[in-house]
């Protein structure tokens, strides 16, 4: 496979080209990266440039660029991690995510479309070349809200609360329309919050991690009883890798771990884990929106495809910590002026 991996320099992304260096190096990788402010090759340190292993710093929405690099590397997968992933920010500002979620997922399909049907100008056409595939990878987010009991299947209804996920909703039903309108092999995945190593700190984990390691106030958005369903990355990535080689083209898959838990009980799970006071989380005024619960039914990839997942979230919790604790020069370079100042604009009461 040749694979055009988008949004490569950021957390999952990067996670997902180390998972496949170690579990599938035989496969090309082209990672595309407008190197935004979640973007950082300090992720992909050790990850030498190769016949294997190719950077290009460039934006999915720039038809040309994209239409360069399918000639160029002559891809025949793409992996879409290239978001605005951030509900906060989608809050204050959410014009760039239409624009990168849903206008730079259409152009990466157009281009995959125009490179991949055998007769591209005719639109009766559905043949494609063999062997090729789009995965998007989308949000558990798309669904909204649960209350207390059920779980998110495949056939929920879209629901999304945030102009992010939104944003996201959007592109997954623009992937859809090119499987039934042109027959553009495809799957889509929805996975619950991810934690694992190189996550920026504007997300939950990392960010309670930072302020605990600096004797920060841990800033709880409401009551802190809202509740996430967790997966360590690595998981993340082996269910992607499953879904792009065996997945059924046209079908969505949840991935999930089964790890409901509250913000206040990880929050407090990091203060113990640094021996820190409980003294120092602070309730702050809840974001906008705010999604009470998600849970995700992962029975269509586990029984269709056979993945499970590997981490239990007490392992990965204590494997995330020390990572976060013996990098901390990889924290210090992320923290930059730009962090500086979206921590004050953000947490401002
Ligand atoms: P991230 O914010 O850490 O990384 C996003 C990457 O995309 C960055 O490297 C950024 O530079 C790049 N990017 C942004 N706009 C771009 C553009 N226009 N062109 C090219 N590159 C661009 O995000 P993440 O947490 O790694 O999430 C990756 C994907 O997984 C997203 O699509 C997100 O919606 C999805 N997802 C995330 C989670 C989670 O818990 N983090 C869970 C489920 C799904
Ligand atoms: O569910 C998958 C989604 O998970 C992904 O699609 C998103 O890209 C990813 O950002 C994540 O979204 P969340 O909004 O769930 O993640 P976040 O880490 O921002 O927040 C997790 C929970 O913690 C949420 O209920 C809000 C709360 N929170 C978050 C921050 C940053 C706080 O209480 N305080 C905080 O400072």
């Amino acid at each position: 496979m040749n694979i055009l991996v988008t949004g490569g320099a950021g957390f999952i992304g990067s996670n997902f080209i180390r998972w496949m260096r170690s579990n599938a190096p035989e496969h090309r990788i082209v990672n595309v990266d407008a190197l935004t402010y979640a973007g950082n090759l300090e992720n992909l340190d050790g990850i030498p440039e190769g016949e294997r292993y190719s950077f290009v710093r460039a934006d999915i929405r720039d038809r040309e660029k994209m239409d360069e690099l399918f000639s160029k590397y002559d891809i025949t997968h793409v992996v879409n991690f290239a978001a605005e992933s951030h509900v906060d920010r989608s809050i204050v500002d959410p014009e760039v995510f239409l624009t990168t979620n849903v206008i730079g997922t259409q152009v990466l399909l157009d281009t995959a479309k125009q490179h991949w049907k055998t007769a591209p100008d005719d639109k009766y056409s559905r043949e494609f070349r063999g062997g090729v595939k789009f995965l998007q990878v989308s949000t558990d987010e798309v669904y909204g809200a649960l209350g207390k009991d059920g779980m998110f299947t495949e056939t929920t209804t879209l629901s999304p609360n945030s102009p992010y996920s939104a944003a996201k909703a959007g592109a997954d039903l623009v992937c859809r329309a090119y499987h039934e309108t042109f027959g553009m092999p495809l799957n889509i995945t929805r996975c619950s919050n991810n934690y694992g190593p190189y996550q920026f700190p504007e997300k939950l984990i990392p960010l309670m991690i930072h302020n605990c390691m600096t004797g920060k106030p841990l800033p709880v958005y409401g009551d802190g009883m809202q509740i996430r369903d967790w997966l360590h990355v690595s998981d993340h990535c082996s269910a992607i890798y499953t879904v792009l080689t065996c997945g059924d083209s046209g079908k969505v898959y949840n991935i999930g771990g089964n790890n409901e838990r509250a913000n206040i009980e990880i929050v407090k799970r990091i203060l113990h884990a640094f021996g820190r006071d409980e003294s120092l989380i602070t309730y702050v005024k809840d974001r906008p929106g705010h999604d009470r619960r998600y849970a995700i039914d992962n029975t269509r990839i586990t029984t269709t495809l056979g993945w499970a997942p590997e981490y239990t979230f007490e392992q990965g919790m204590d494997e995330t910590i020390s990572w976060y604790r013996t990098h901390t020069d990889w924290m210090e370079h992320v923290l930059t002026g730009e962090y500086t100042a979206y921590y004050e604009t953000m947490y401002k009461q």
